[in-house]
């Protein structure tokens, strides 16, 4: 959600701040802008994309050595040029003084923005960042640093902030209260960054502020203290990552590219993996899994669904009670506390506000066993818990998550493994094949990526719809919620996912011959039921697009249409049965004309509530 970049340097910044909001742009593109110190605050801001901004600033010579620039996901207020940031604030004399970018919300910004308004200060925009300016504004004392640390005690809720003064030329200062936010060490010039990936090509010198940290960089240092102004050292790491990820490649967008990356995925989240020992968890996890008798899953959106197969796993093949939470639900509930339960918190960011507040939540209520299953290697999440198992998804910029997915669900699956044979519930043989079909799931999965083209064929169909339903039994679920969440996300197409046991206690009433009803038919024990549910559908003259396993002897007829995937996966086949459904809603998605890696309204990573 939103982005930030800051620099500090010799030189003209402007295009190291472009480029890092390139990079950062799907977090947020409601708007973009850039301010620099050149003879006062200058700034370009447009509610276009940066590509467009960039053509503004060449166009205004935009140039100088200190800058902050930001990429936004509306909050409060429209994606108006007004709302955009950088936000200024003026001193005494009218002349723009502060300028500041944010993340995050300020949930105390009318209260703040009523006491300035009485003291005289004009607002321009609908948003709480500026109220902020104004506040550092106003409290500015000649050192920003200082008067940074004093306005952050003032404000509540979750958010990072990078703001310069035009009194202070070589200097932006940071802080950090529940958004991410990085510092760049380079020679002579320093970086701020919401996500290290803004600075790849530009410095992988990298140091993760914590909750609480205030940064005051400048040219030839960093300094940062923490939330009692105490001078602090945080670690540089050095953080090789993500130029070369972020290119495009052969794909049309991301989306697709990263569907195709789901092989290369799943064989990194594997790697090293020899057999289901708790080791691969954390060194404490032996001992950790040993005293729990529960789980506790919190996630949102695609992770919840991962958290949801995880369930049937984890119950079925380790037999250990496990519940699935919304996160944004749970961390406002009074749940009955069983602190033996290990919460599984699974997030391909880590820094998703919701999930990391039902942990806290969960910490709080006395839950003492944590585990993330994340993508973000050095998320807020993974620093949270006591055990991790970090996914090797790779940068993931499509909205949309696709390779999250799967490999979230290959590291639920080592985690029921383990859990199974620590409670006795695994024969070596039994091990021996699961690991076998692990290693084999990268294959399996490319004979399914190869059925892009019947894929294709359908979506055209699809693309002529304004509904959709999604139907599944037992372990393909939470898939039928999965791909009915790809389809809406991006598509627009109203898709809704039912078990399909229960299409006749209510949505049978929806089924037309309009409606095409996706159906996953996987050949596992429930798959007789389903050809009877699937029957109910096609008596009522509904369209059944059916993805089945080819031992299924599901047949294409009319009102019936199939592709055939492989002979069935067993446990692992909601992993195999998921793609398809990314690809037809990637296509659909496409031949309905939409932005598809930056669907309206929506932002990668969710890091405010
Ligand atoms: O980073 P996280 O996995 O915590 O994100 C959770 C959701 O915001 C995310 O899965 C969202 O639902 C995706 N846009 C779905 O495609």
């Amino acid at each position: 959600m939103c982005g930030i970049v800051g620099a500090v340097a010799q030189r003209n910044i402007v295009p190291v701040l472009l480029e890092g909001l390139k990079r950062l742009e799907y977090r947020g593109y409601d708007s973009c802008g850039v301010a620099v110190h050149h003879d006062g605050l200058q700034r370009a801001r447009s509610v276009a994309r940066v590509a467009e901004l960039e053509t503004q600033v060449a166009h205004s010579h935009l140039s100088g050595s200190t800058g902050i620039s930001h990429t936004r996901w509306a909050t409060h207020g429209a994606p108006v040029t007004d709302n955009a940031h950088p936000h200024f604030s003026p001193d005494r004399d009218g002349i723009d003084r502060i300028a500041l970018v944010h993340n995050g919300i300020v949930e105390n910004y009318e209260e703040i923005r009523n006491e300035l308004k009485a003291l005289g200060y004009v607002f321009h925009s609908q948003t709480d960042t500026e109220a902020v300016a104004h506040l550092v504004c106003h409290l500015y004392d000649g050192d920003l640093l200082r008067t940074v640390q004093k306005a952050v005690k003032r404000l509540t809720g979750a958010f990072a902030i990078a703001v310069f003064c035009k009194d202070e030329p070589h200097r932006v200062v940071g802080a950090r209260q529940g958004c991410p936010l990085i510092v760049g060490v380079g020679d002579g010039e320093n970086f701020l960054a919401s996500d290290a990936m803004a600075l790849a090509g530009t410095t992988n010198q990298i140091i993760y502020l914590e909750e609480g940290d205030v940064v005051d960089v400048q040219r030839d240092f960093v300094a940062i203290t923490d939330r009692n102004d105490q001078p602090v050292e945080r670690k540089v790491l050095t953080v090789n990552a993500y130029s070369g990820a972020i290119e495009l490649g052969p794909y049309r967008h991301y989306m697709q590219k990263e569907i195709f990356e789901q092989p290369r995925a799943i064989t990194d989240t594997l790697e090293g993996v020899v057999g289901f020992d708790p080791q691969m968890f954390g060194a404490d996890a032996a001992d950790v899994f040993s005293q729990i008798d529960s789980v506790l899953i919190l996630a949102c959106g695609t992770s919840y669904y991962s958290g949801m197969t995880a369930k049937y796993w984890l119950e079925a093949v380790a037999g250990i009670p496990t519940n699935v939470e919304i996160a944004s639900e749970y961390r406002y509930r009074t749940p009955a506390v069983n602190p033996n339960a290990l919460v599984v918190v699974i997030s391909q960011s880590g820094e998703t506000a919701d999930t990391l507040a039902a942990l806290k939540y969960a910490q709080e209520l006395g839950h003492k066993h944590s585990l993330a299953i994340c993508n973000g290697g050095t998320s807020a999440m993974v620093r949270e818990t006591t055990l991790a198992y970090l996914t090797r998804a790779g940068v993931a910029i499509g909205v949309a998550s696709t390779k999250a997915f799967s490999t979230q669900l290959t590291a639920l699956f080592l985690l029921t493994l383990t859990l199974a044979k620590m409670r006795g519930k695994l024969t070596p043989e039994q091990e021996k094949q699961h690991l076998k079909n692990l290693r084999h799931l990268p294959t399996a999965l490319q004979s399914v990526l190869a059925l892009e083209p019947q894929i294709i064929a359908w979506a055209d169909a699809f693309a002529q719809k304004e509904n959709a339903l999604f139907l599944g039994r037992g372990l393909h679920y939470p898939i039928a919620l999965e791909g009915a969440l790809k389809l809406k996300e991006i598509s627009y197409i109203h898709a809704e996912a039912y078990p399909a046991g229960e299409l006749k206690h209510g949505p049978l009433a929806l089924v037309t011959k309009e409606m095409p009803v996706v159906t996953i038919a996987p050949n596992d024990t429930l798959i007789e039921k389903l050809k009877s549910n699937m029957q109910e559908v096609r008596a009522r003259g509904g369209q059944l697009y059916v993805f089945a396993d080819a031992d299924s002897h599901i047949t294409s007829g009319d009102g019936l249409h199939v592709i055939r995937l492989p002979e069935h996966y067993g446990l692992l086949s909601p992993i195999l049965h998921v793609v398809p459904l990314q690809l037809l809603a990637y296509h659909t998605a496409l031949a309905r004309g939409t932005d598809v890696d930056k669907p309206r309204n929506l932002a990668k990573s969710v890091t405010v509530e």
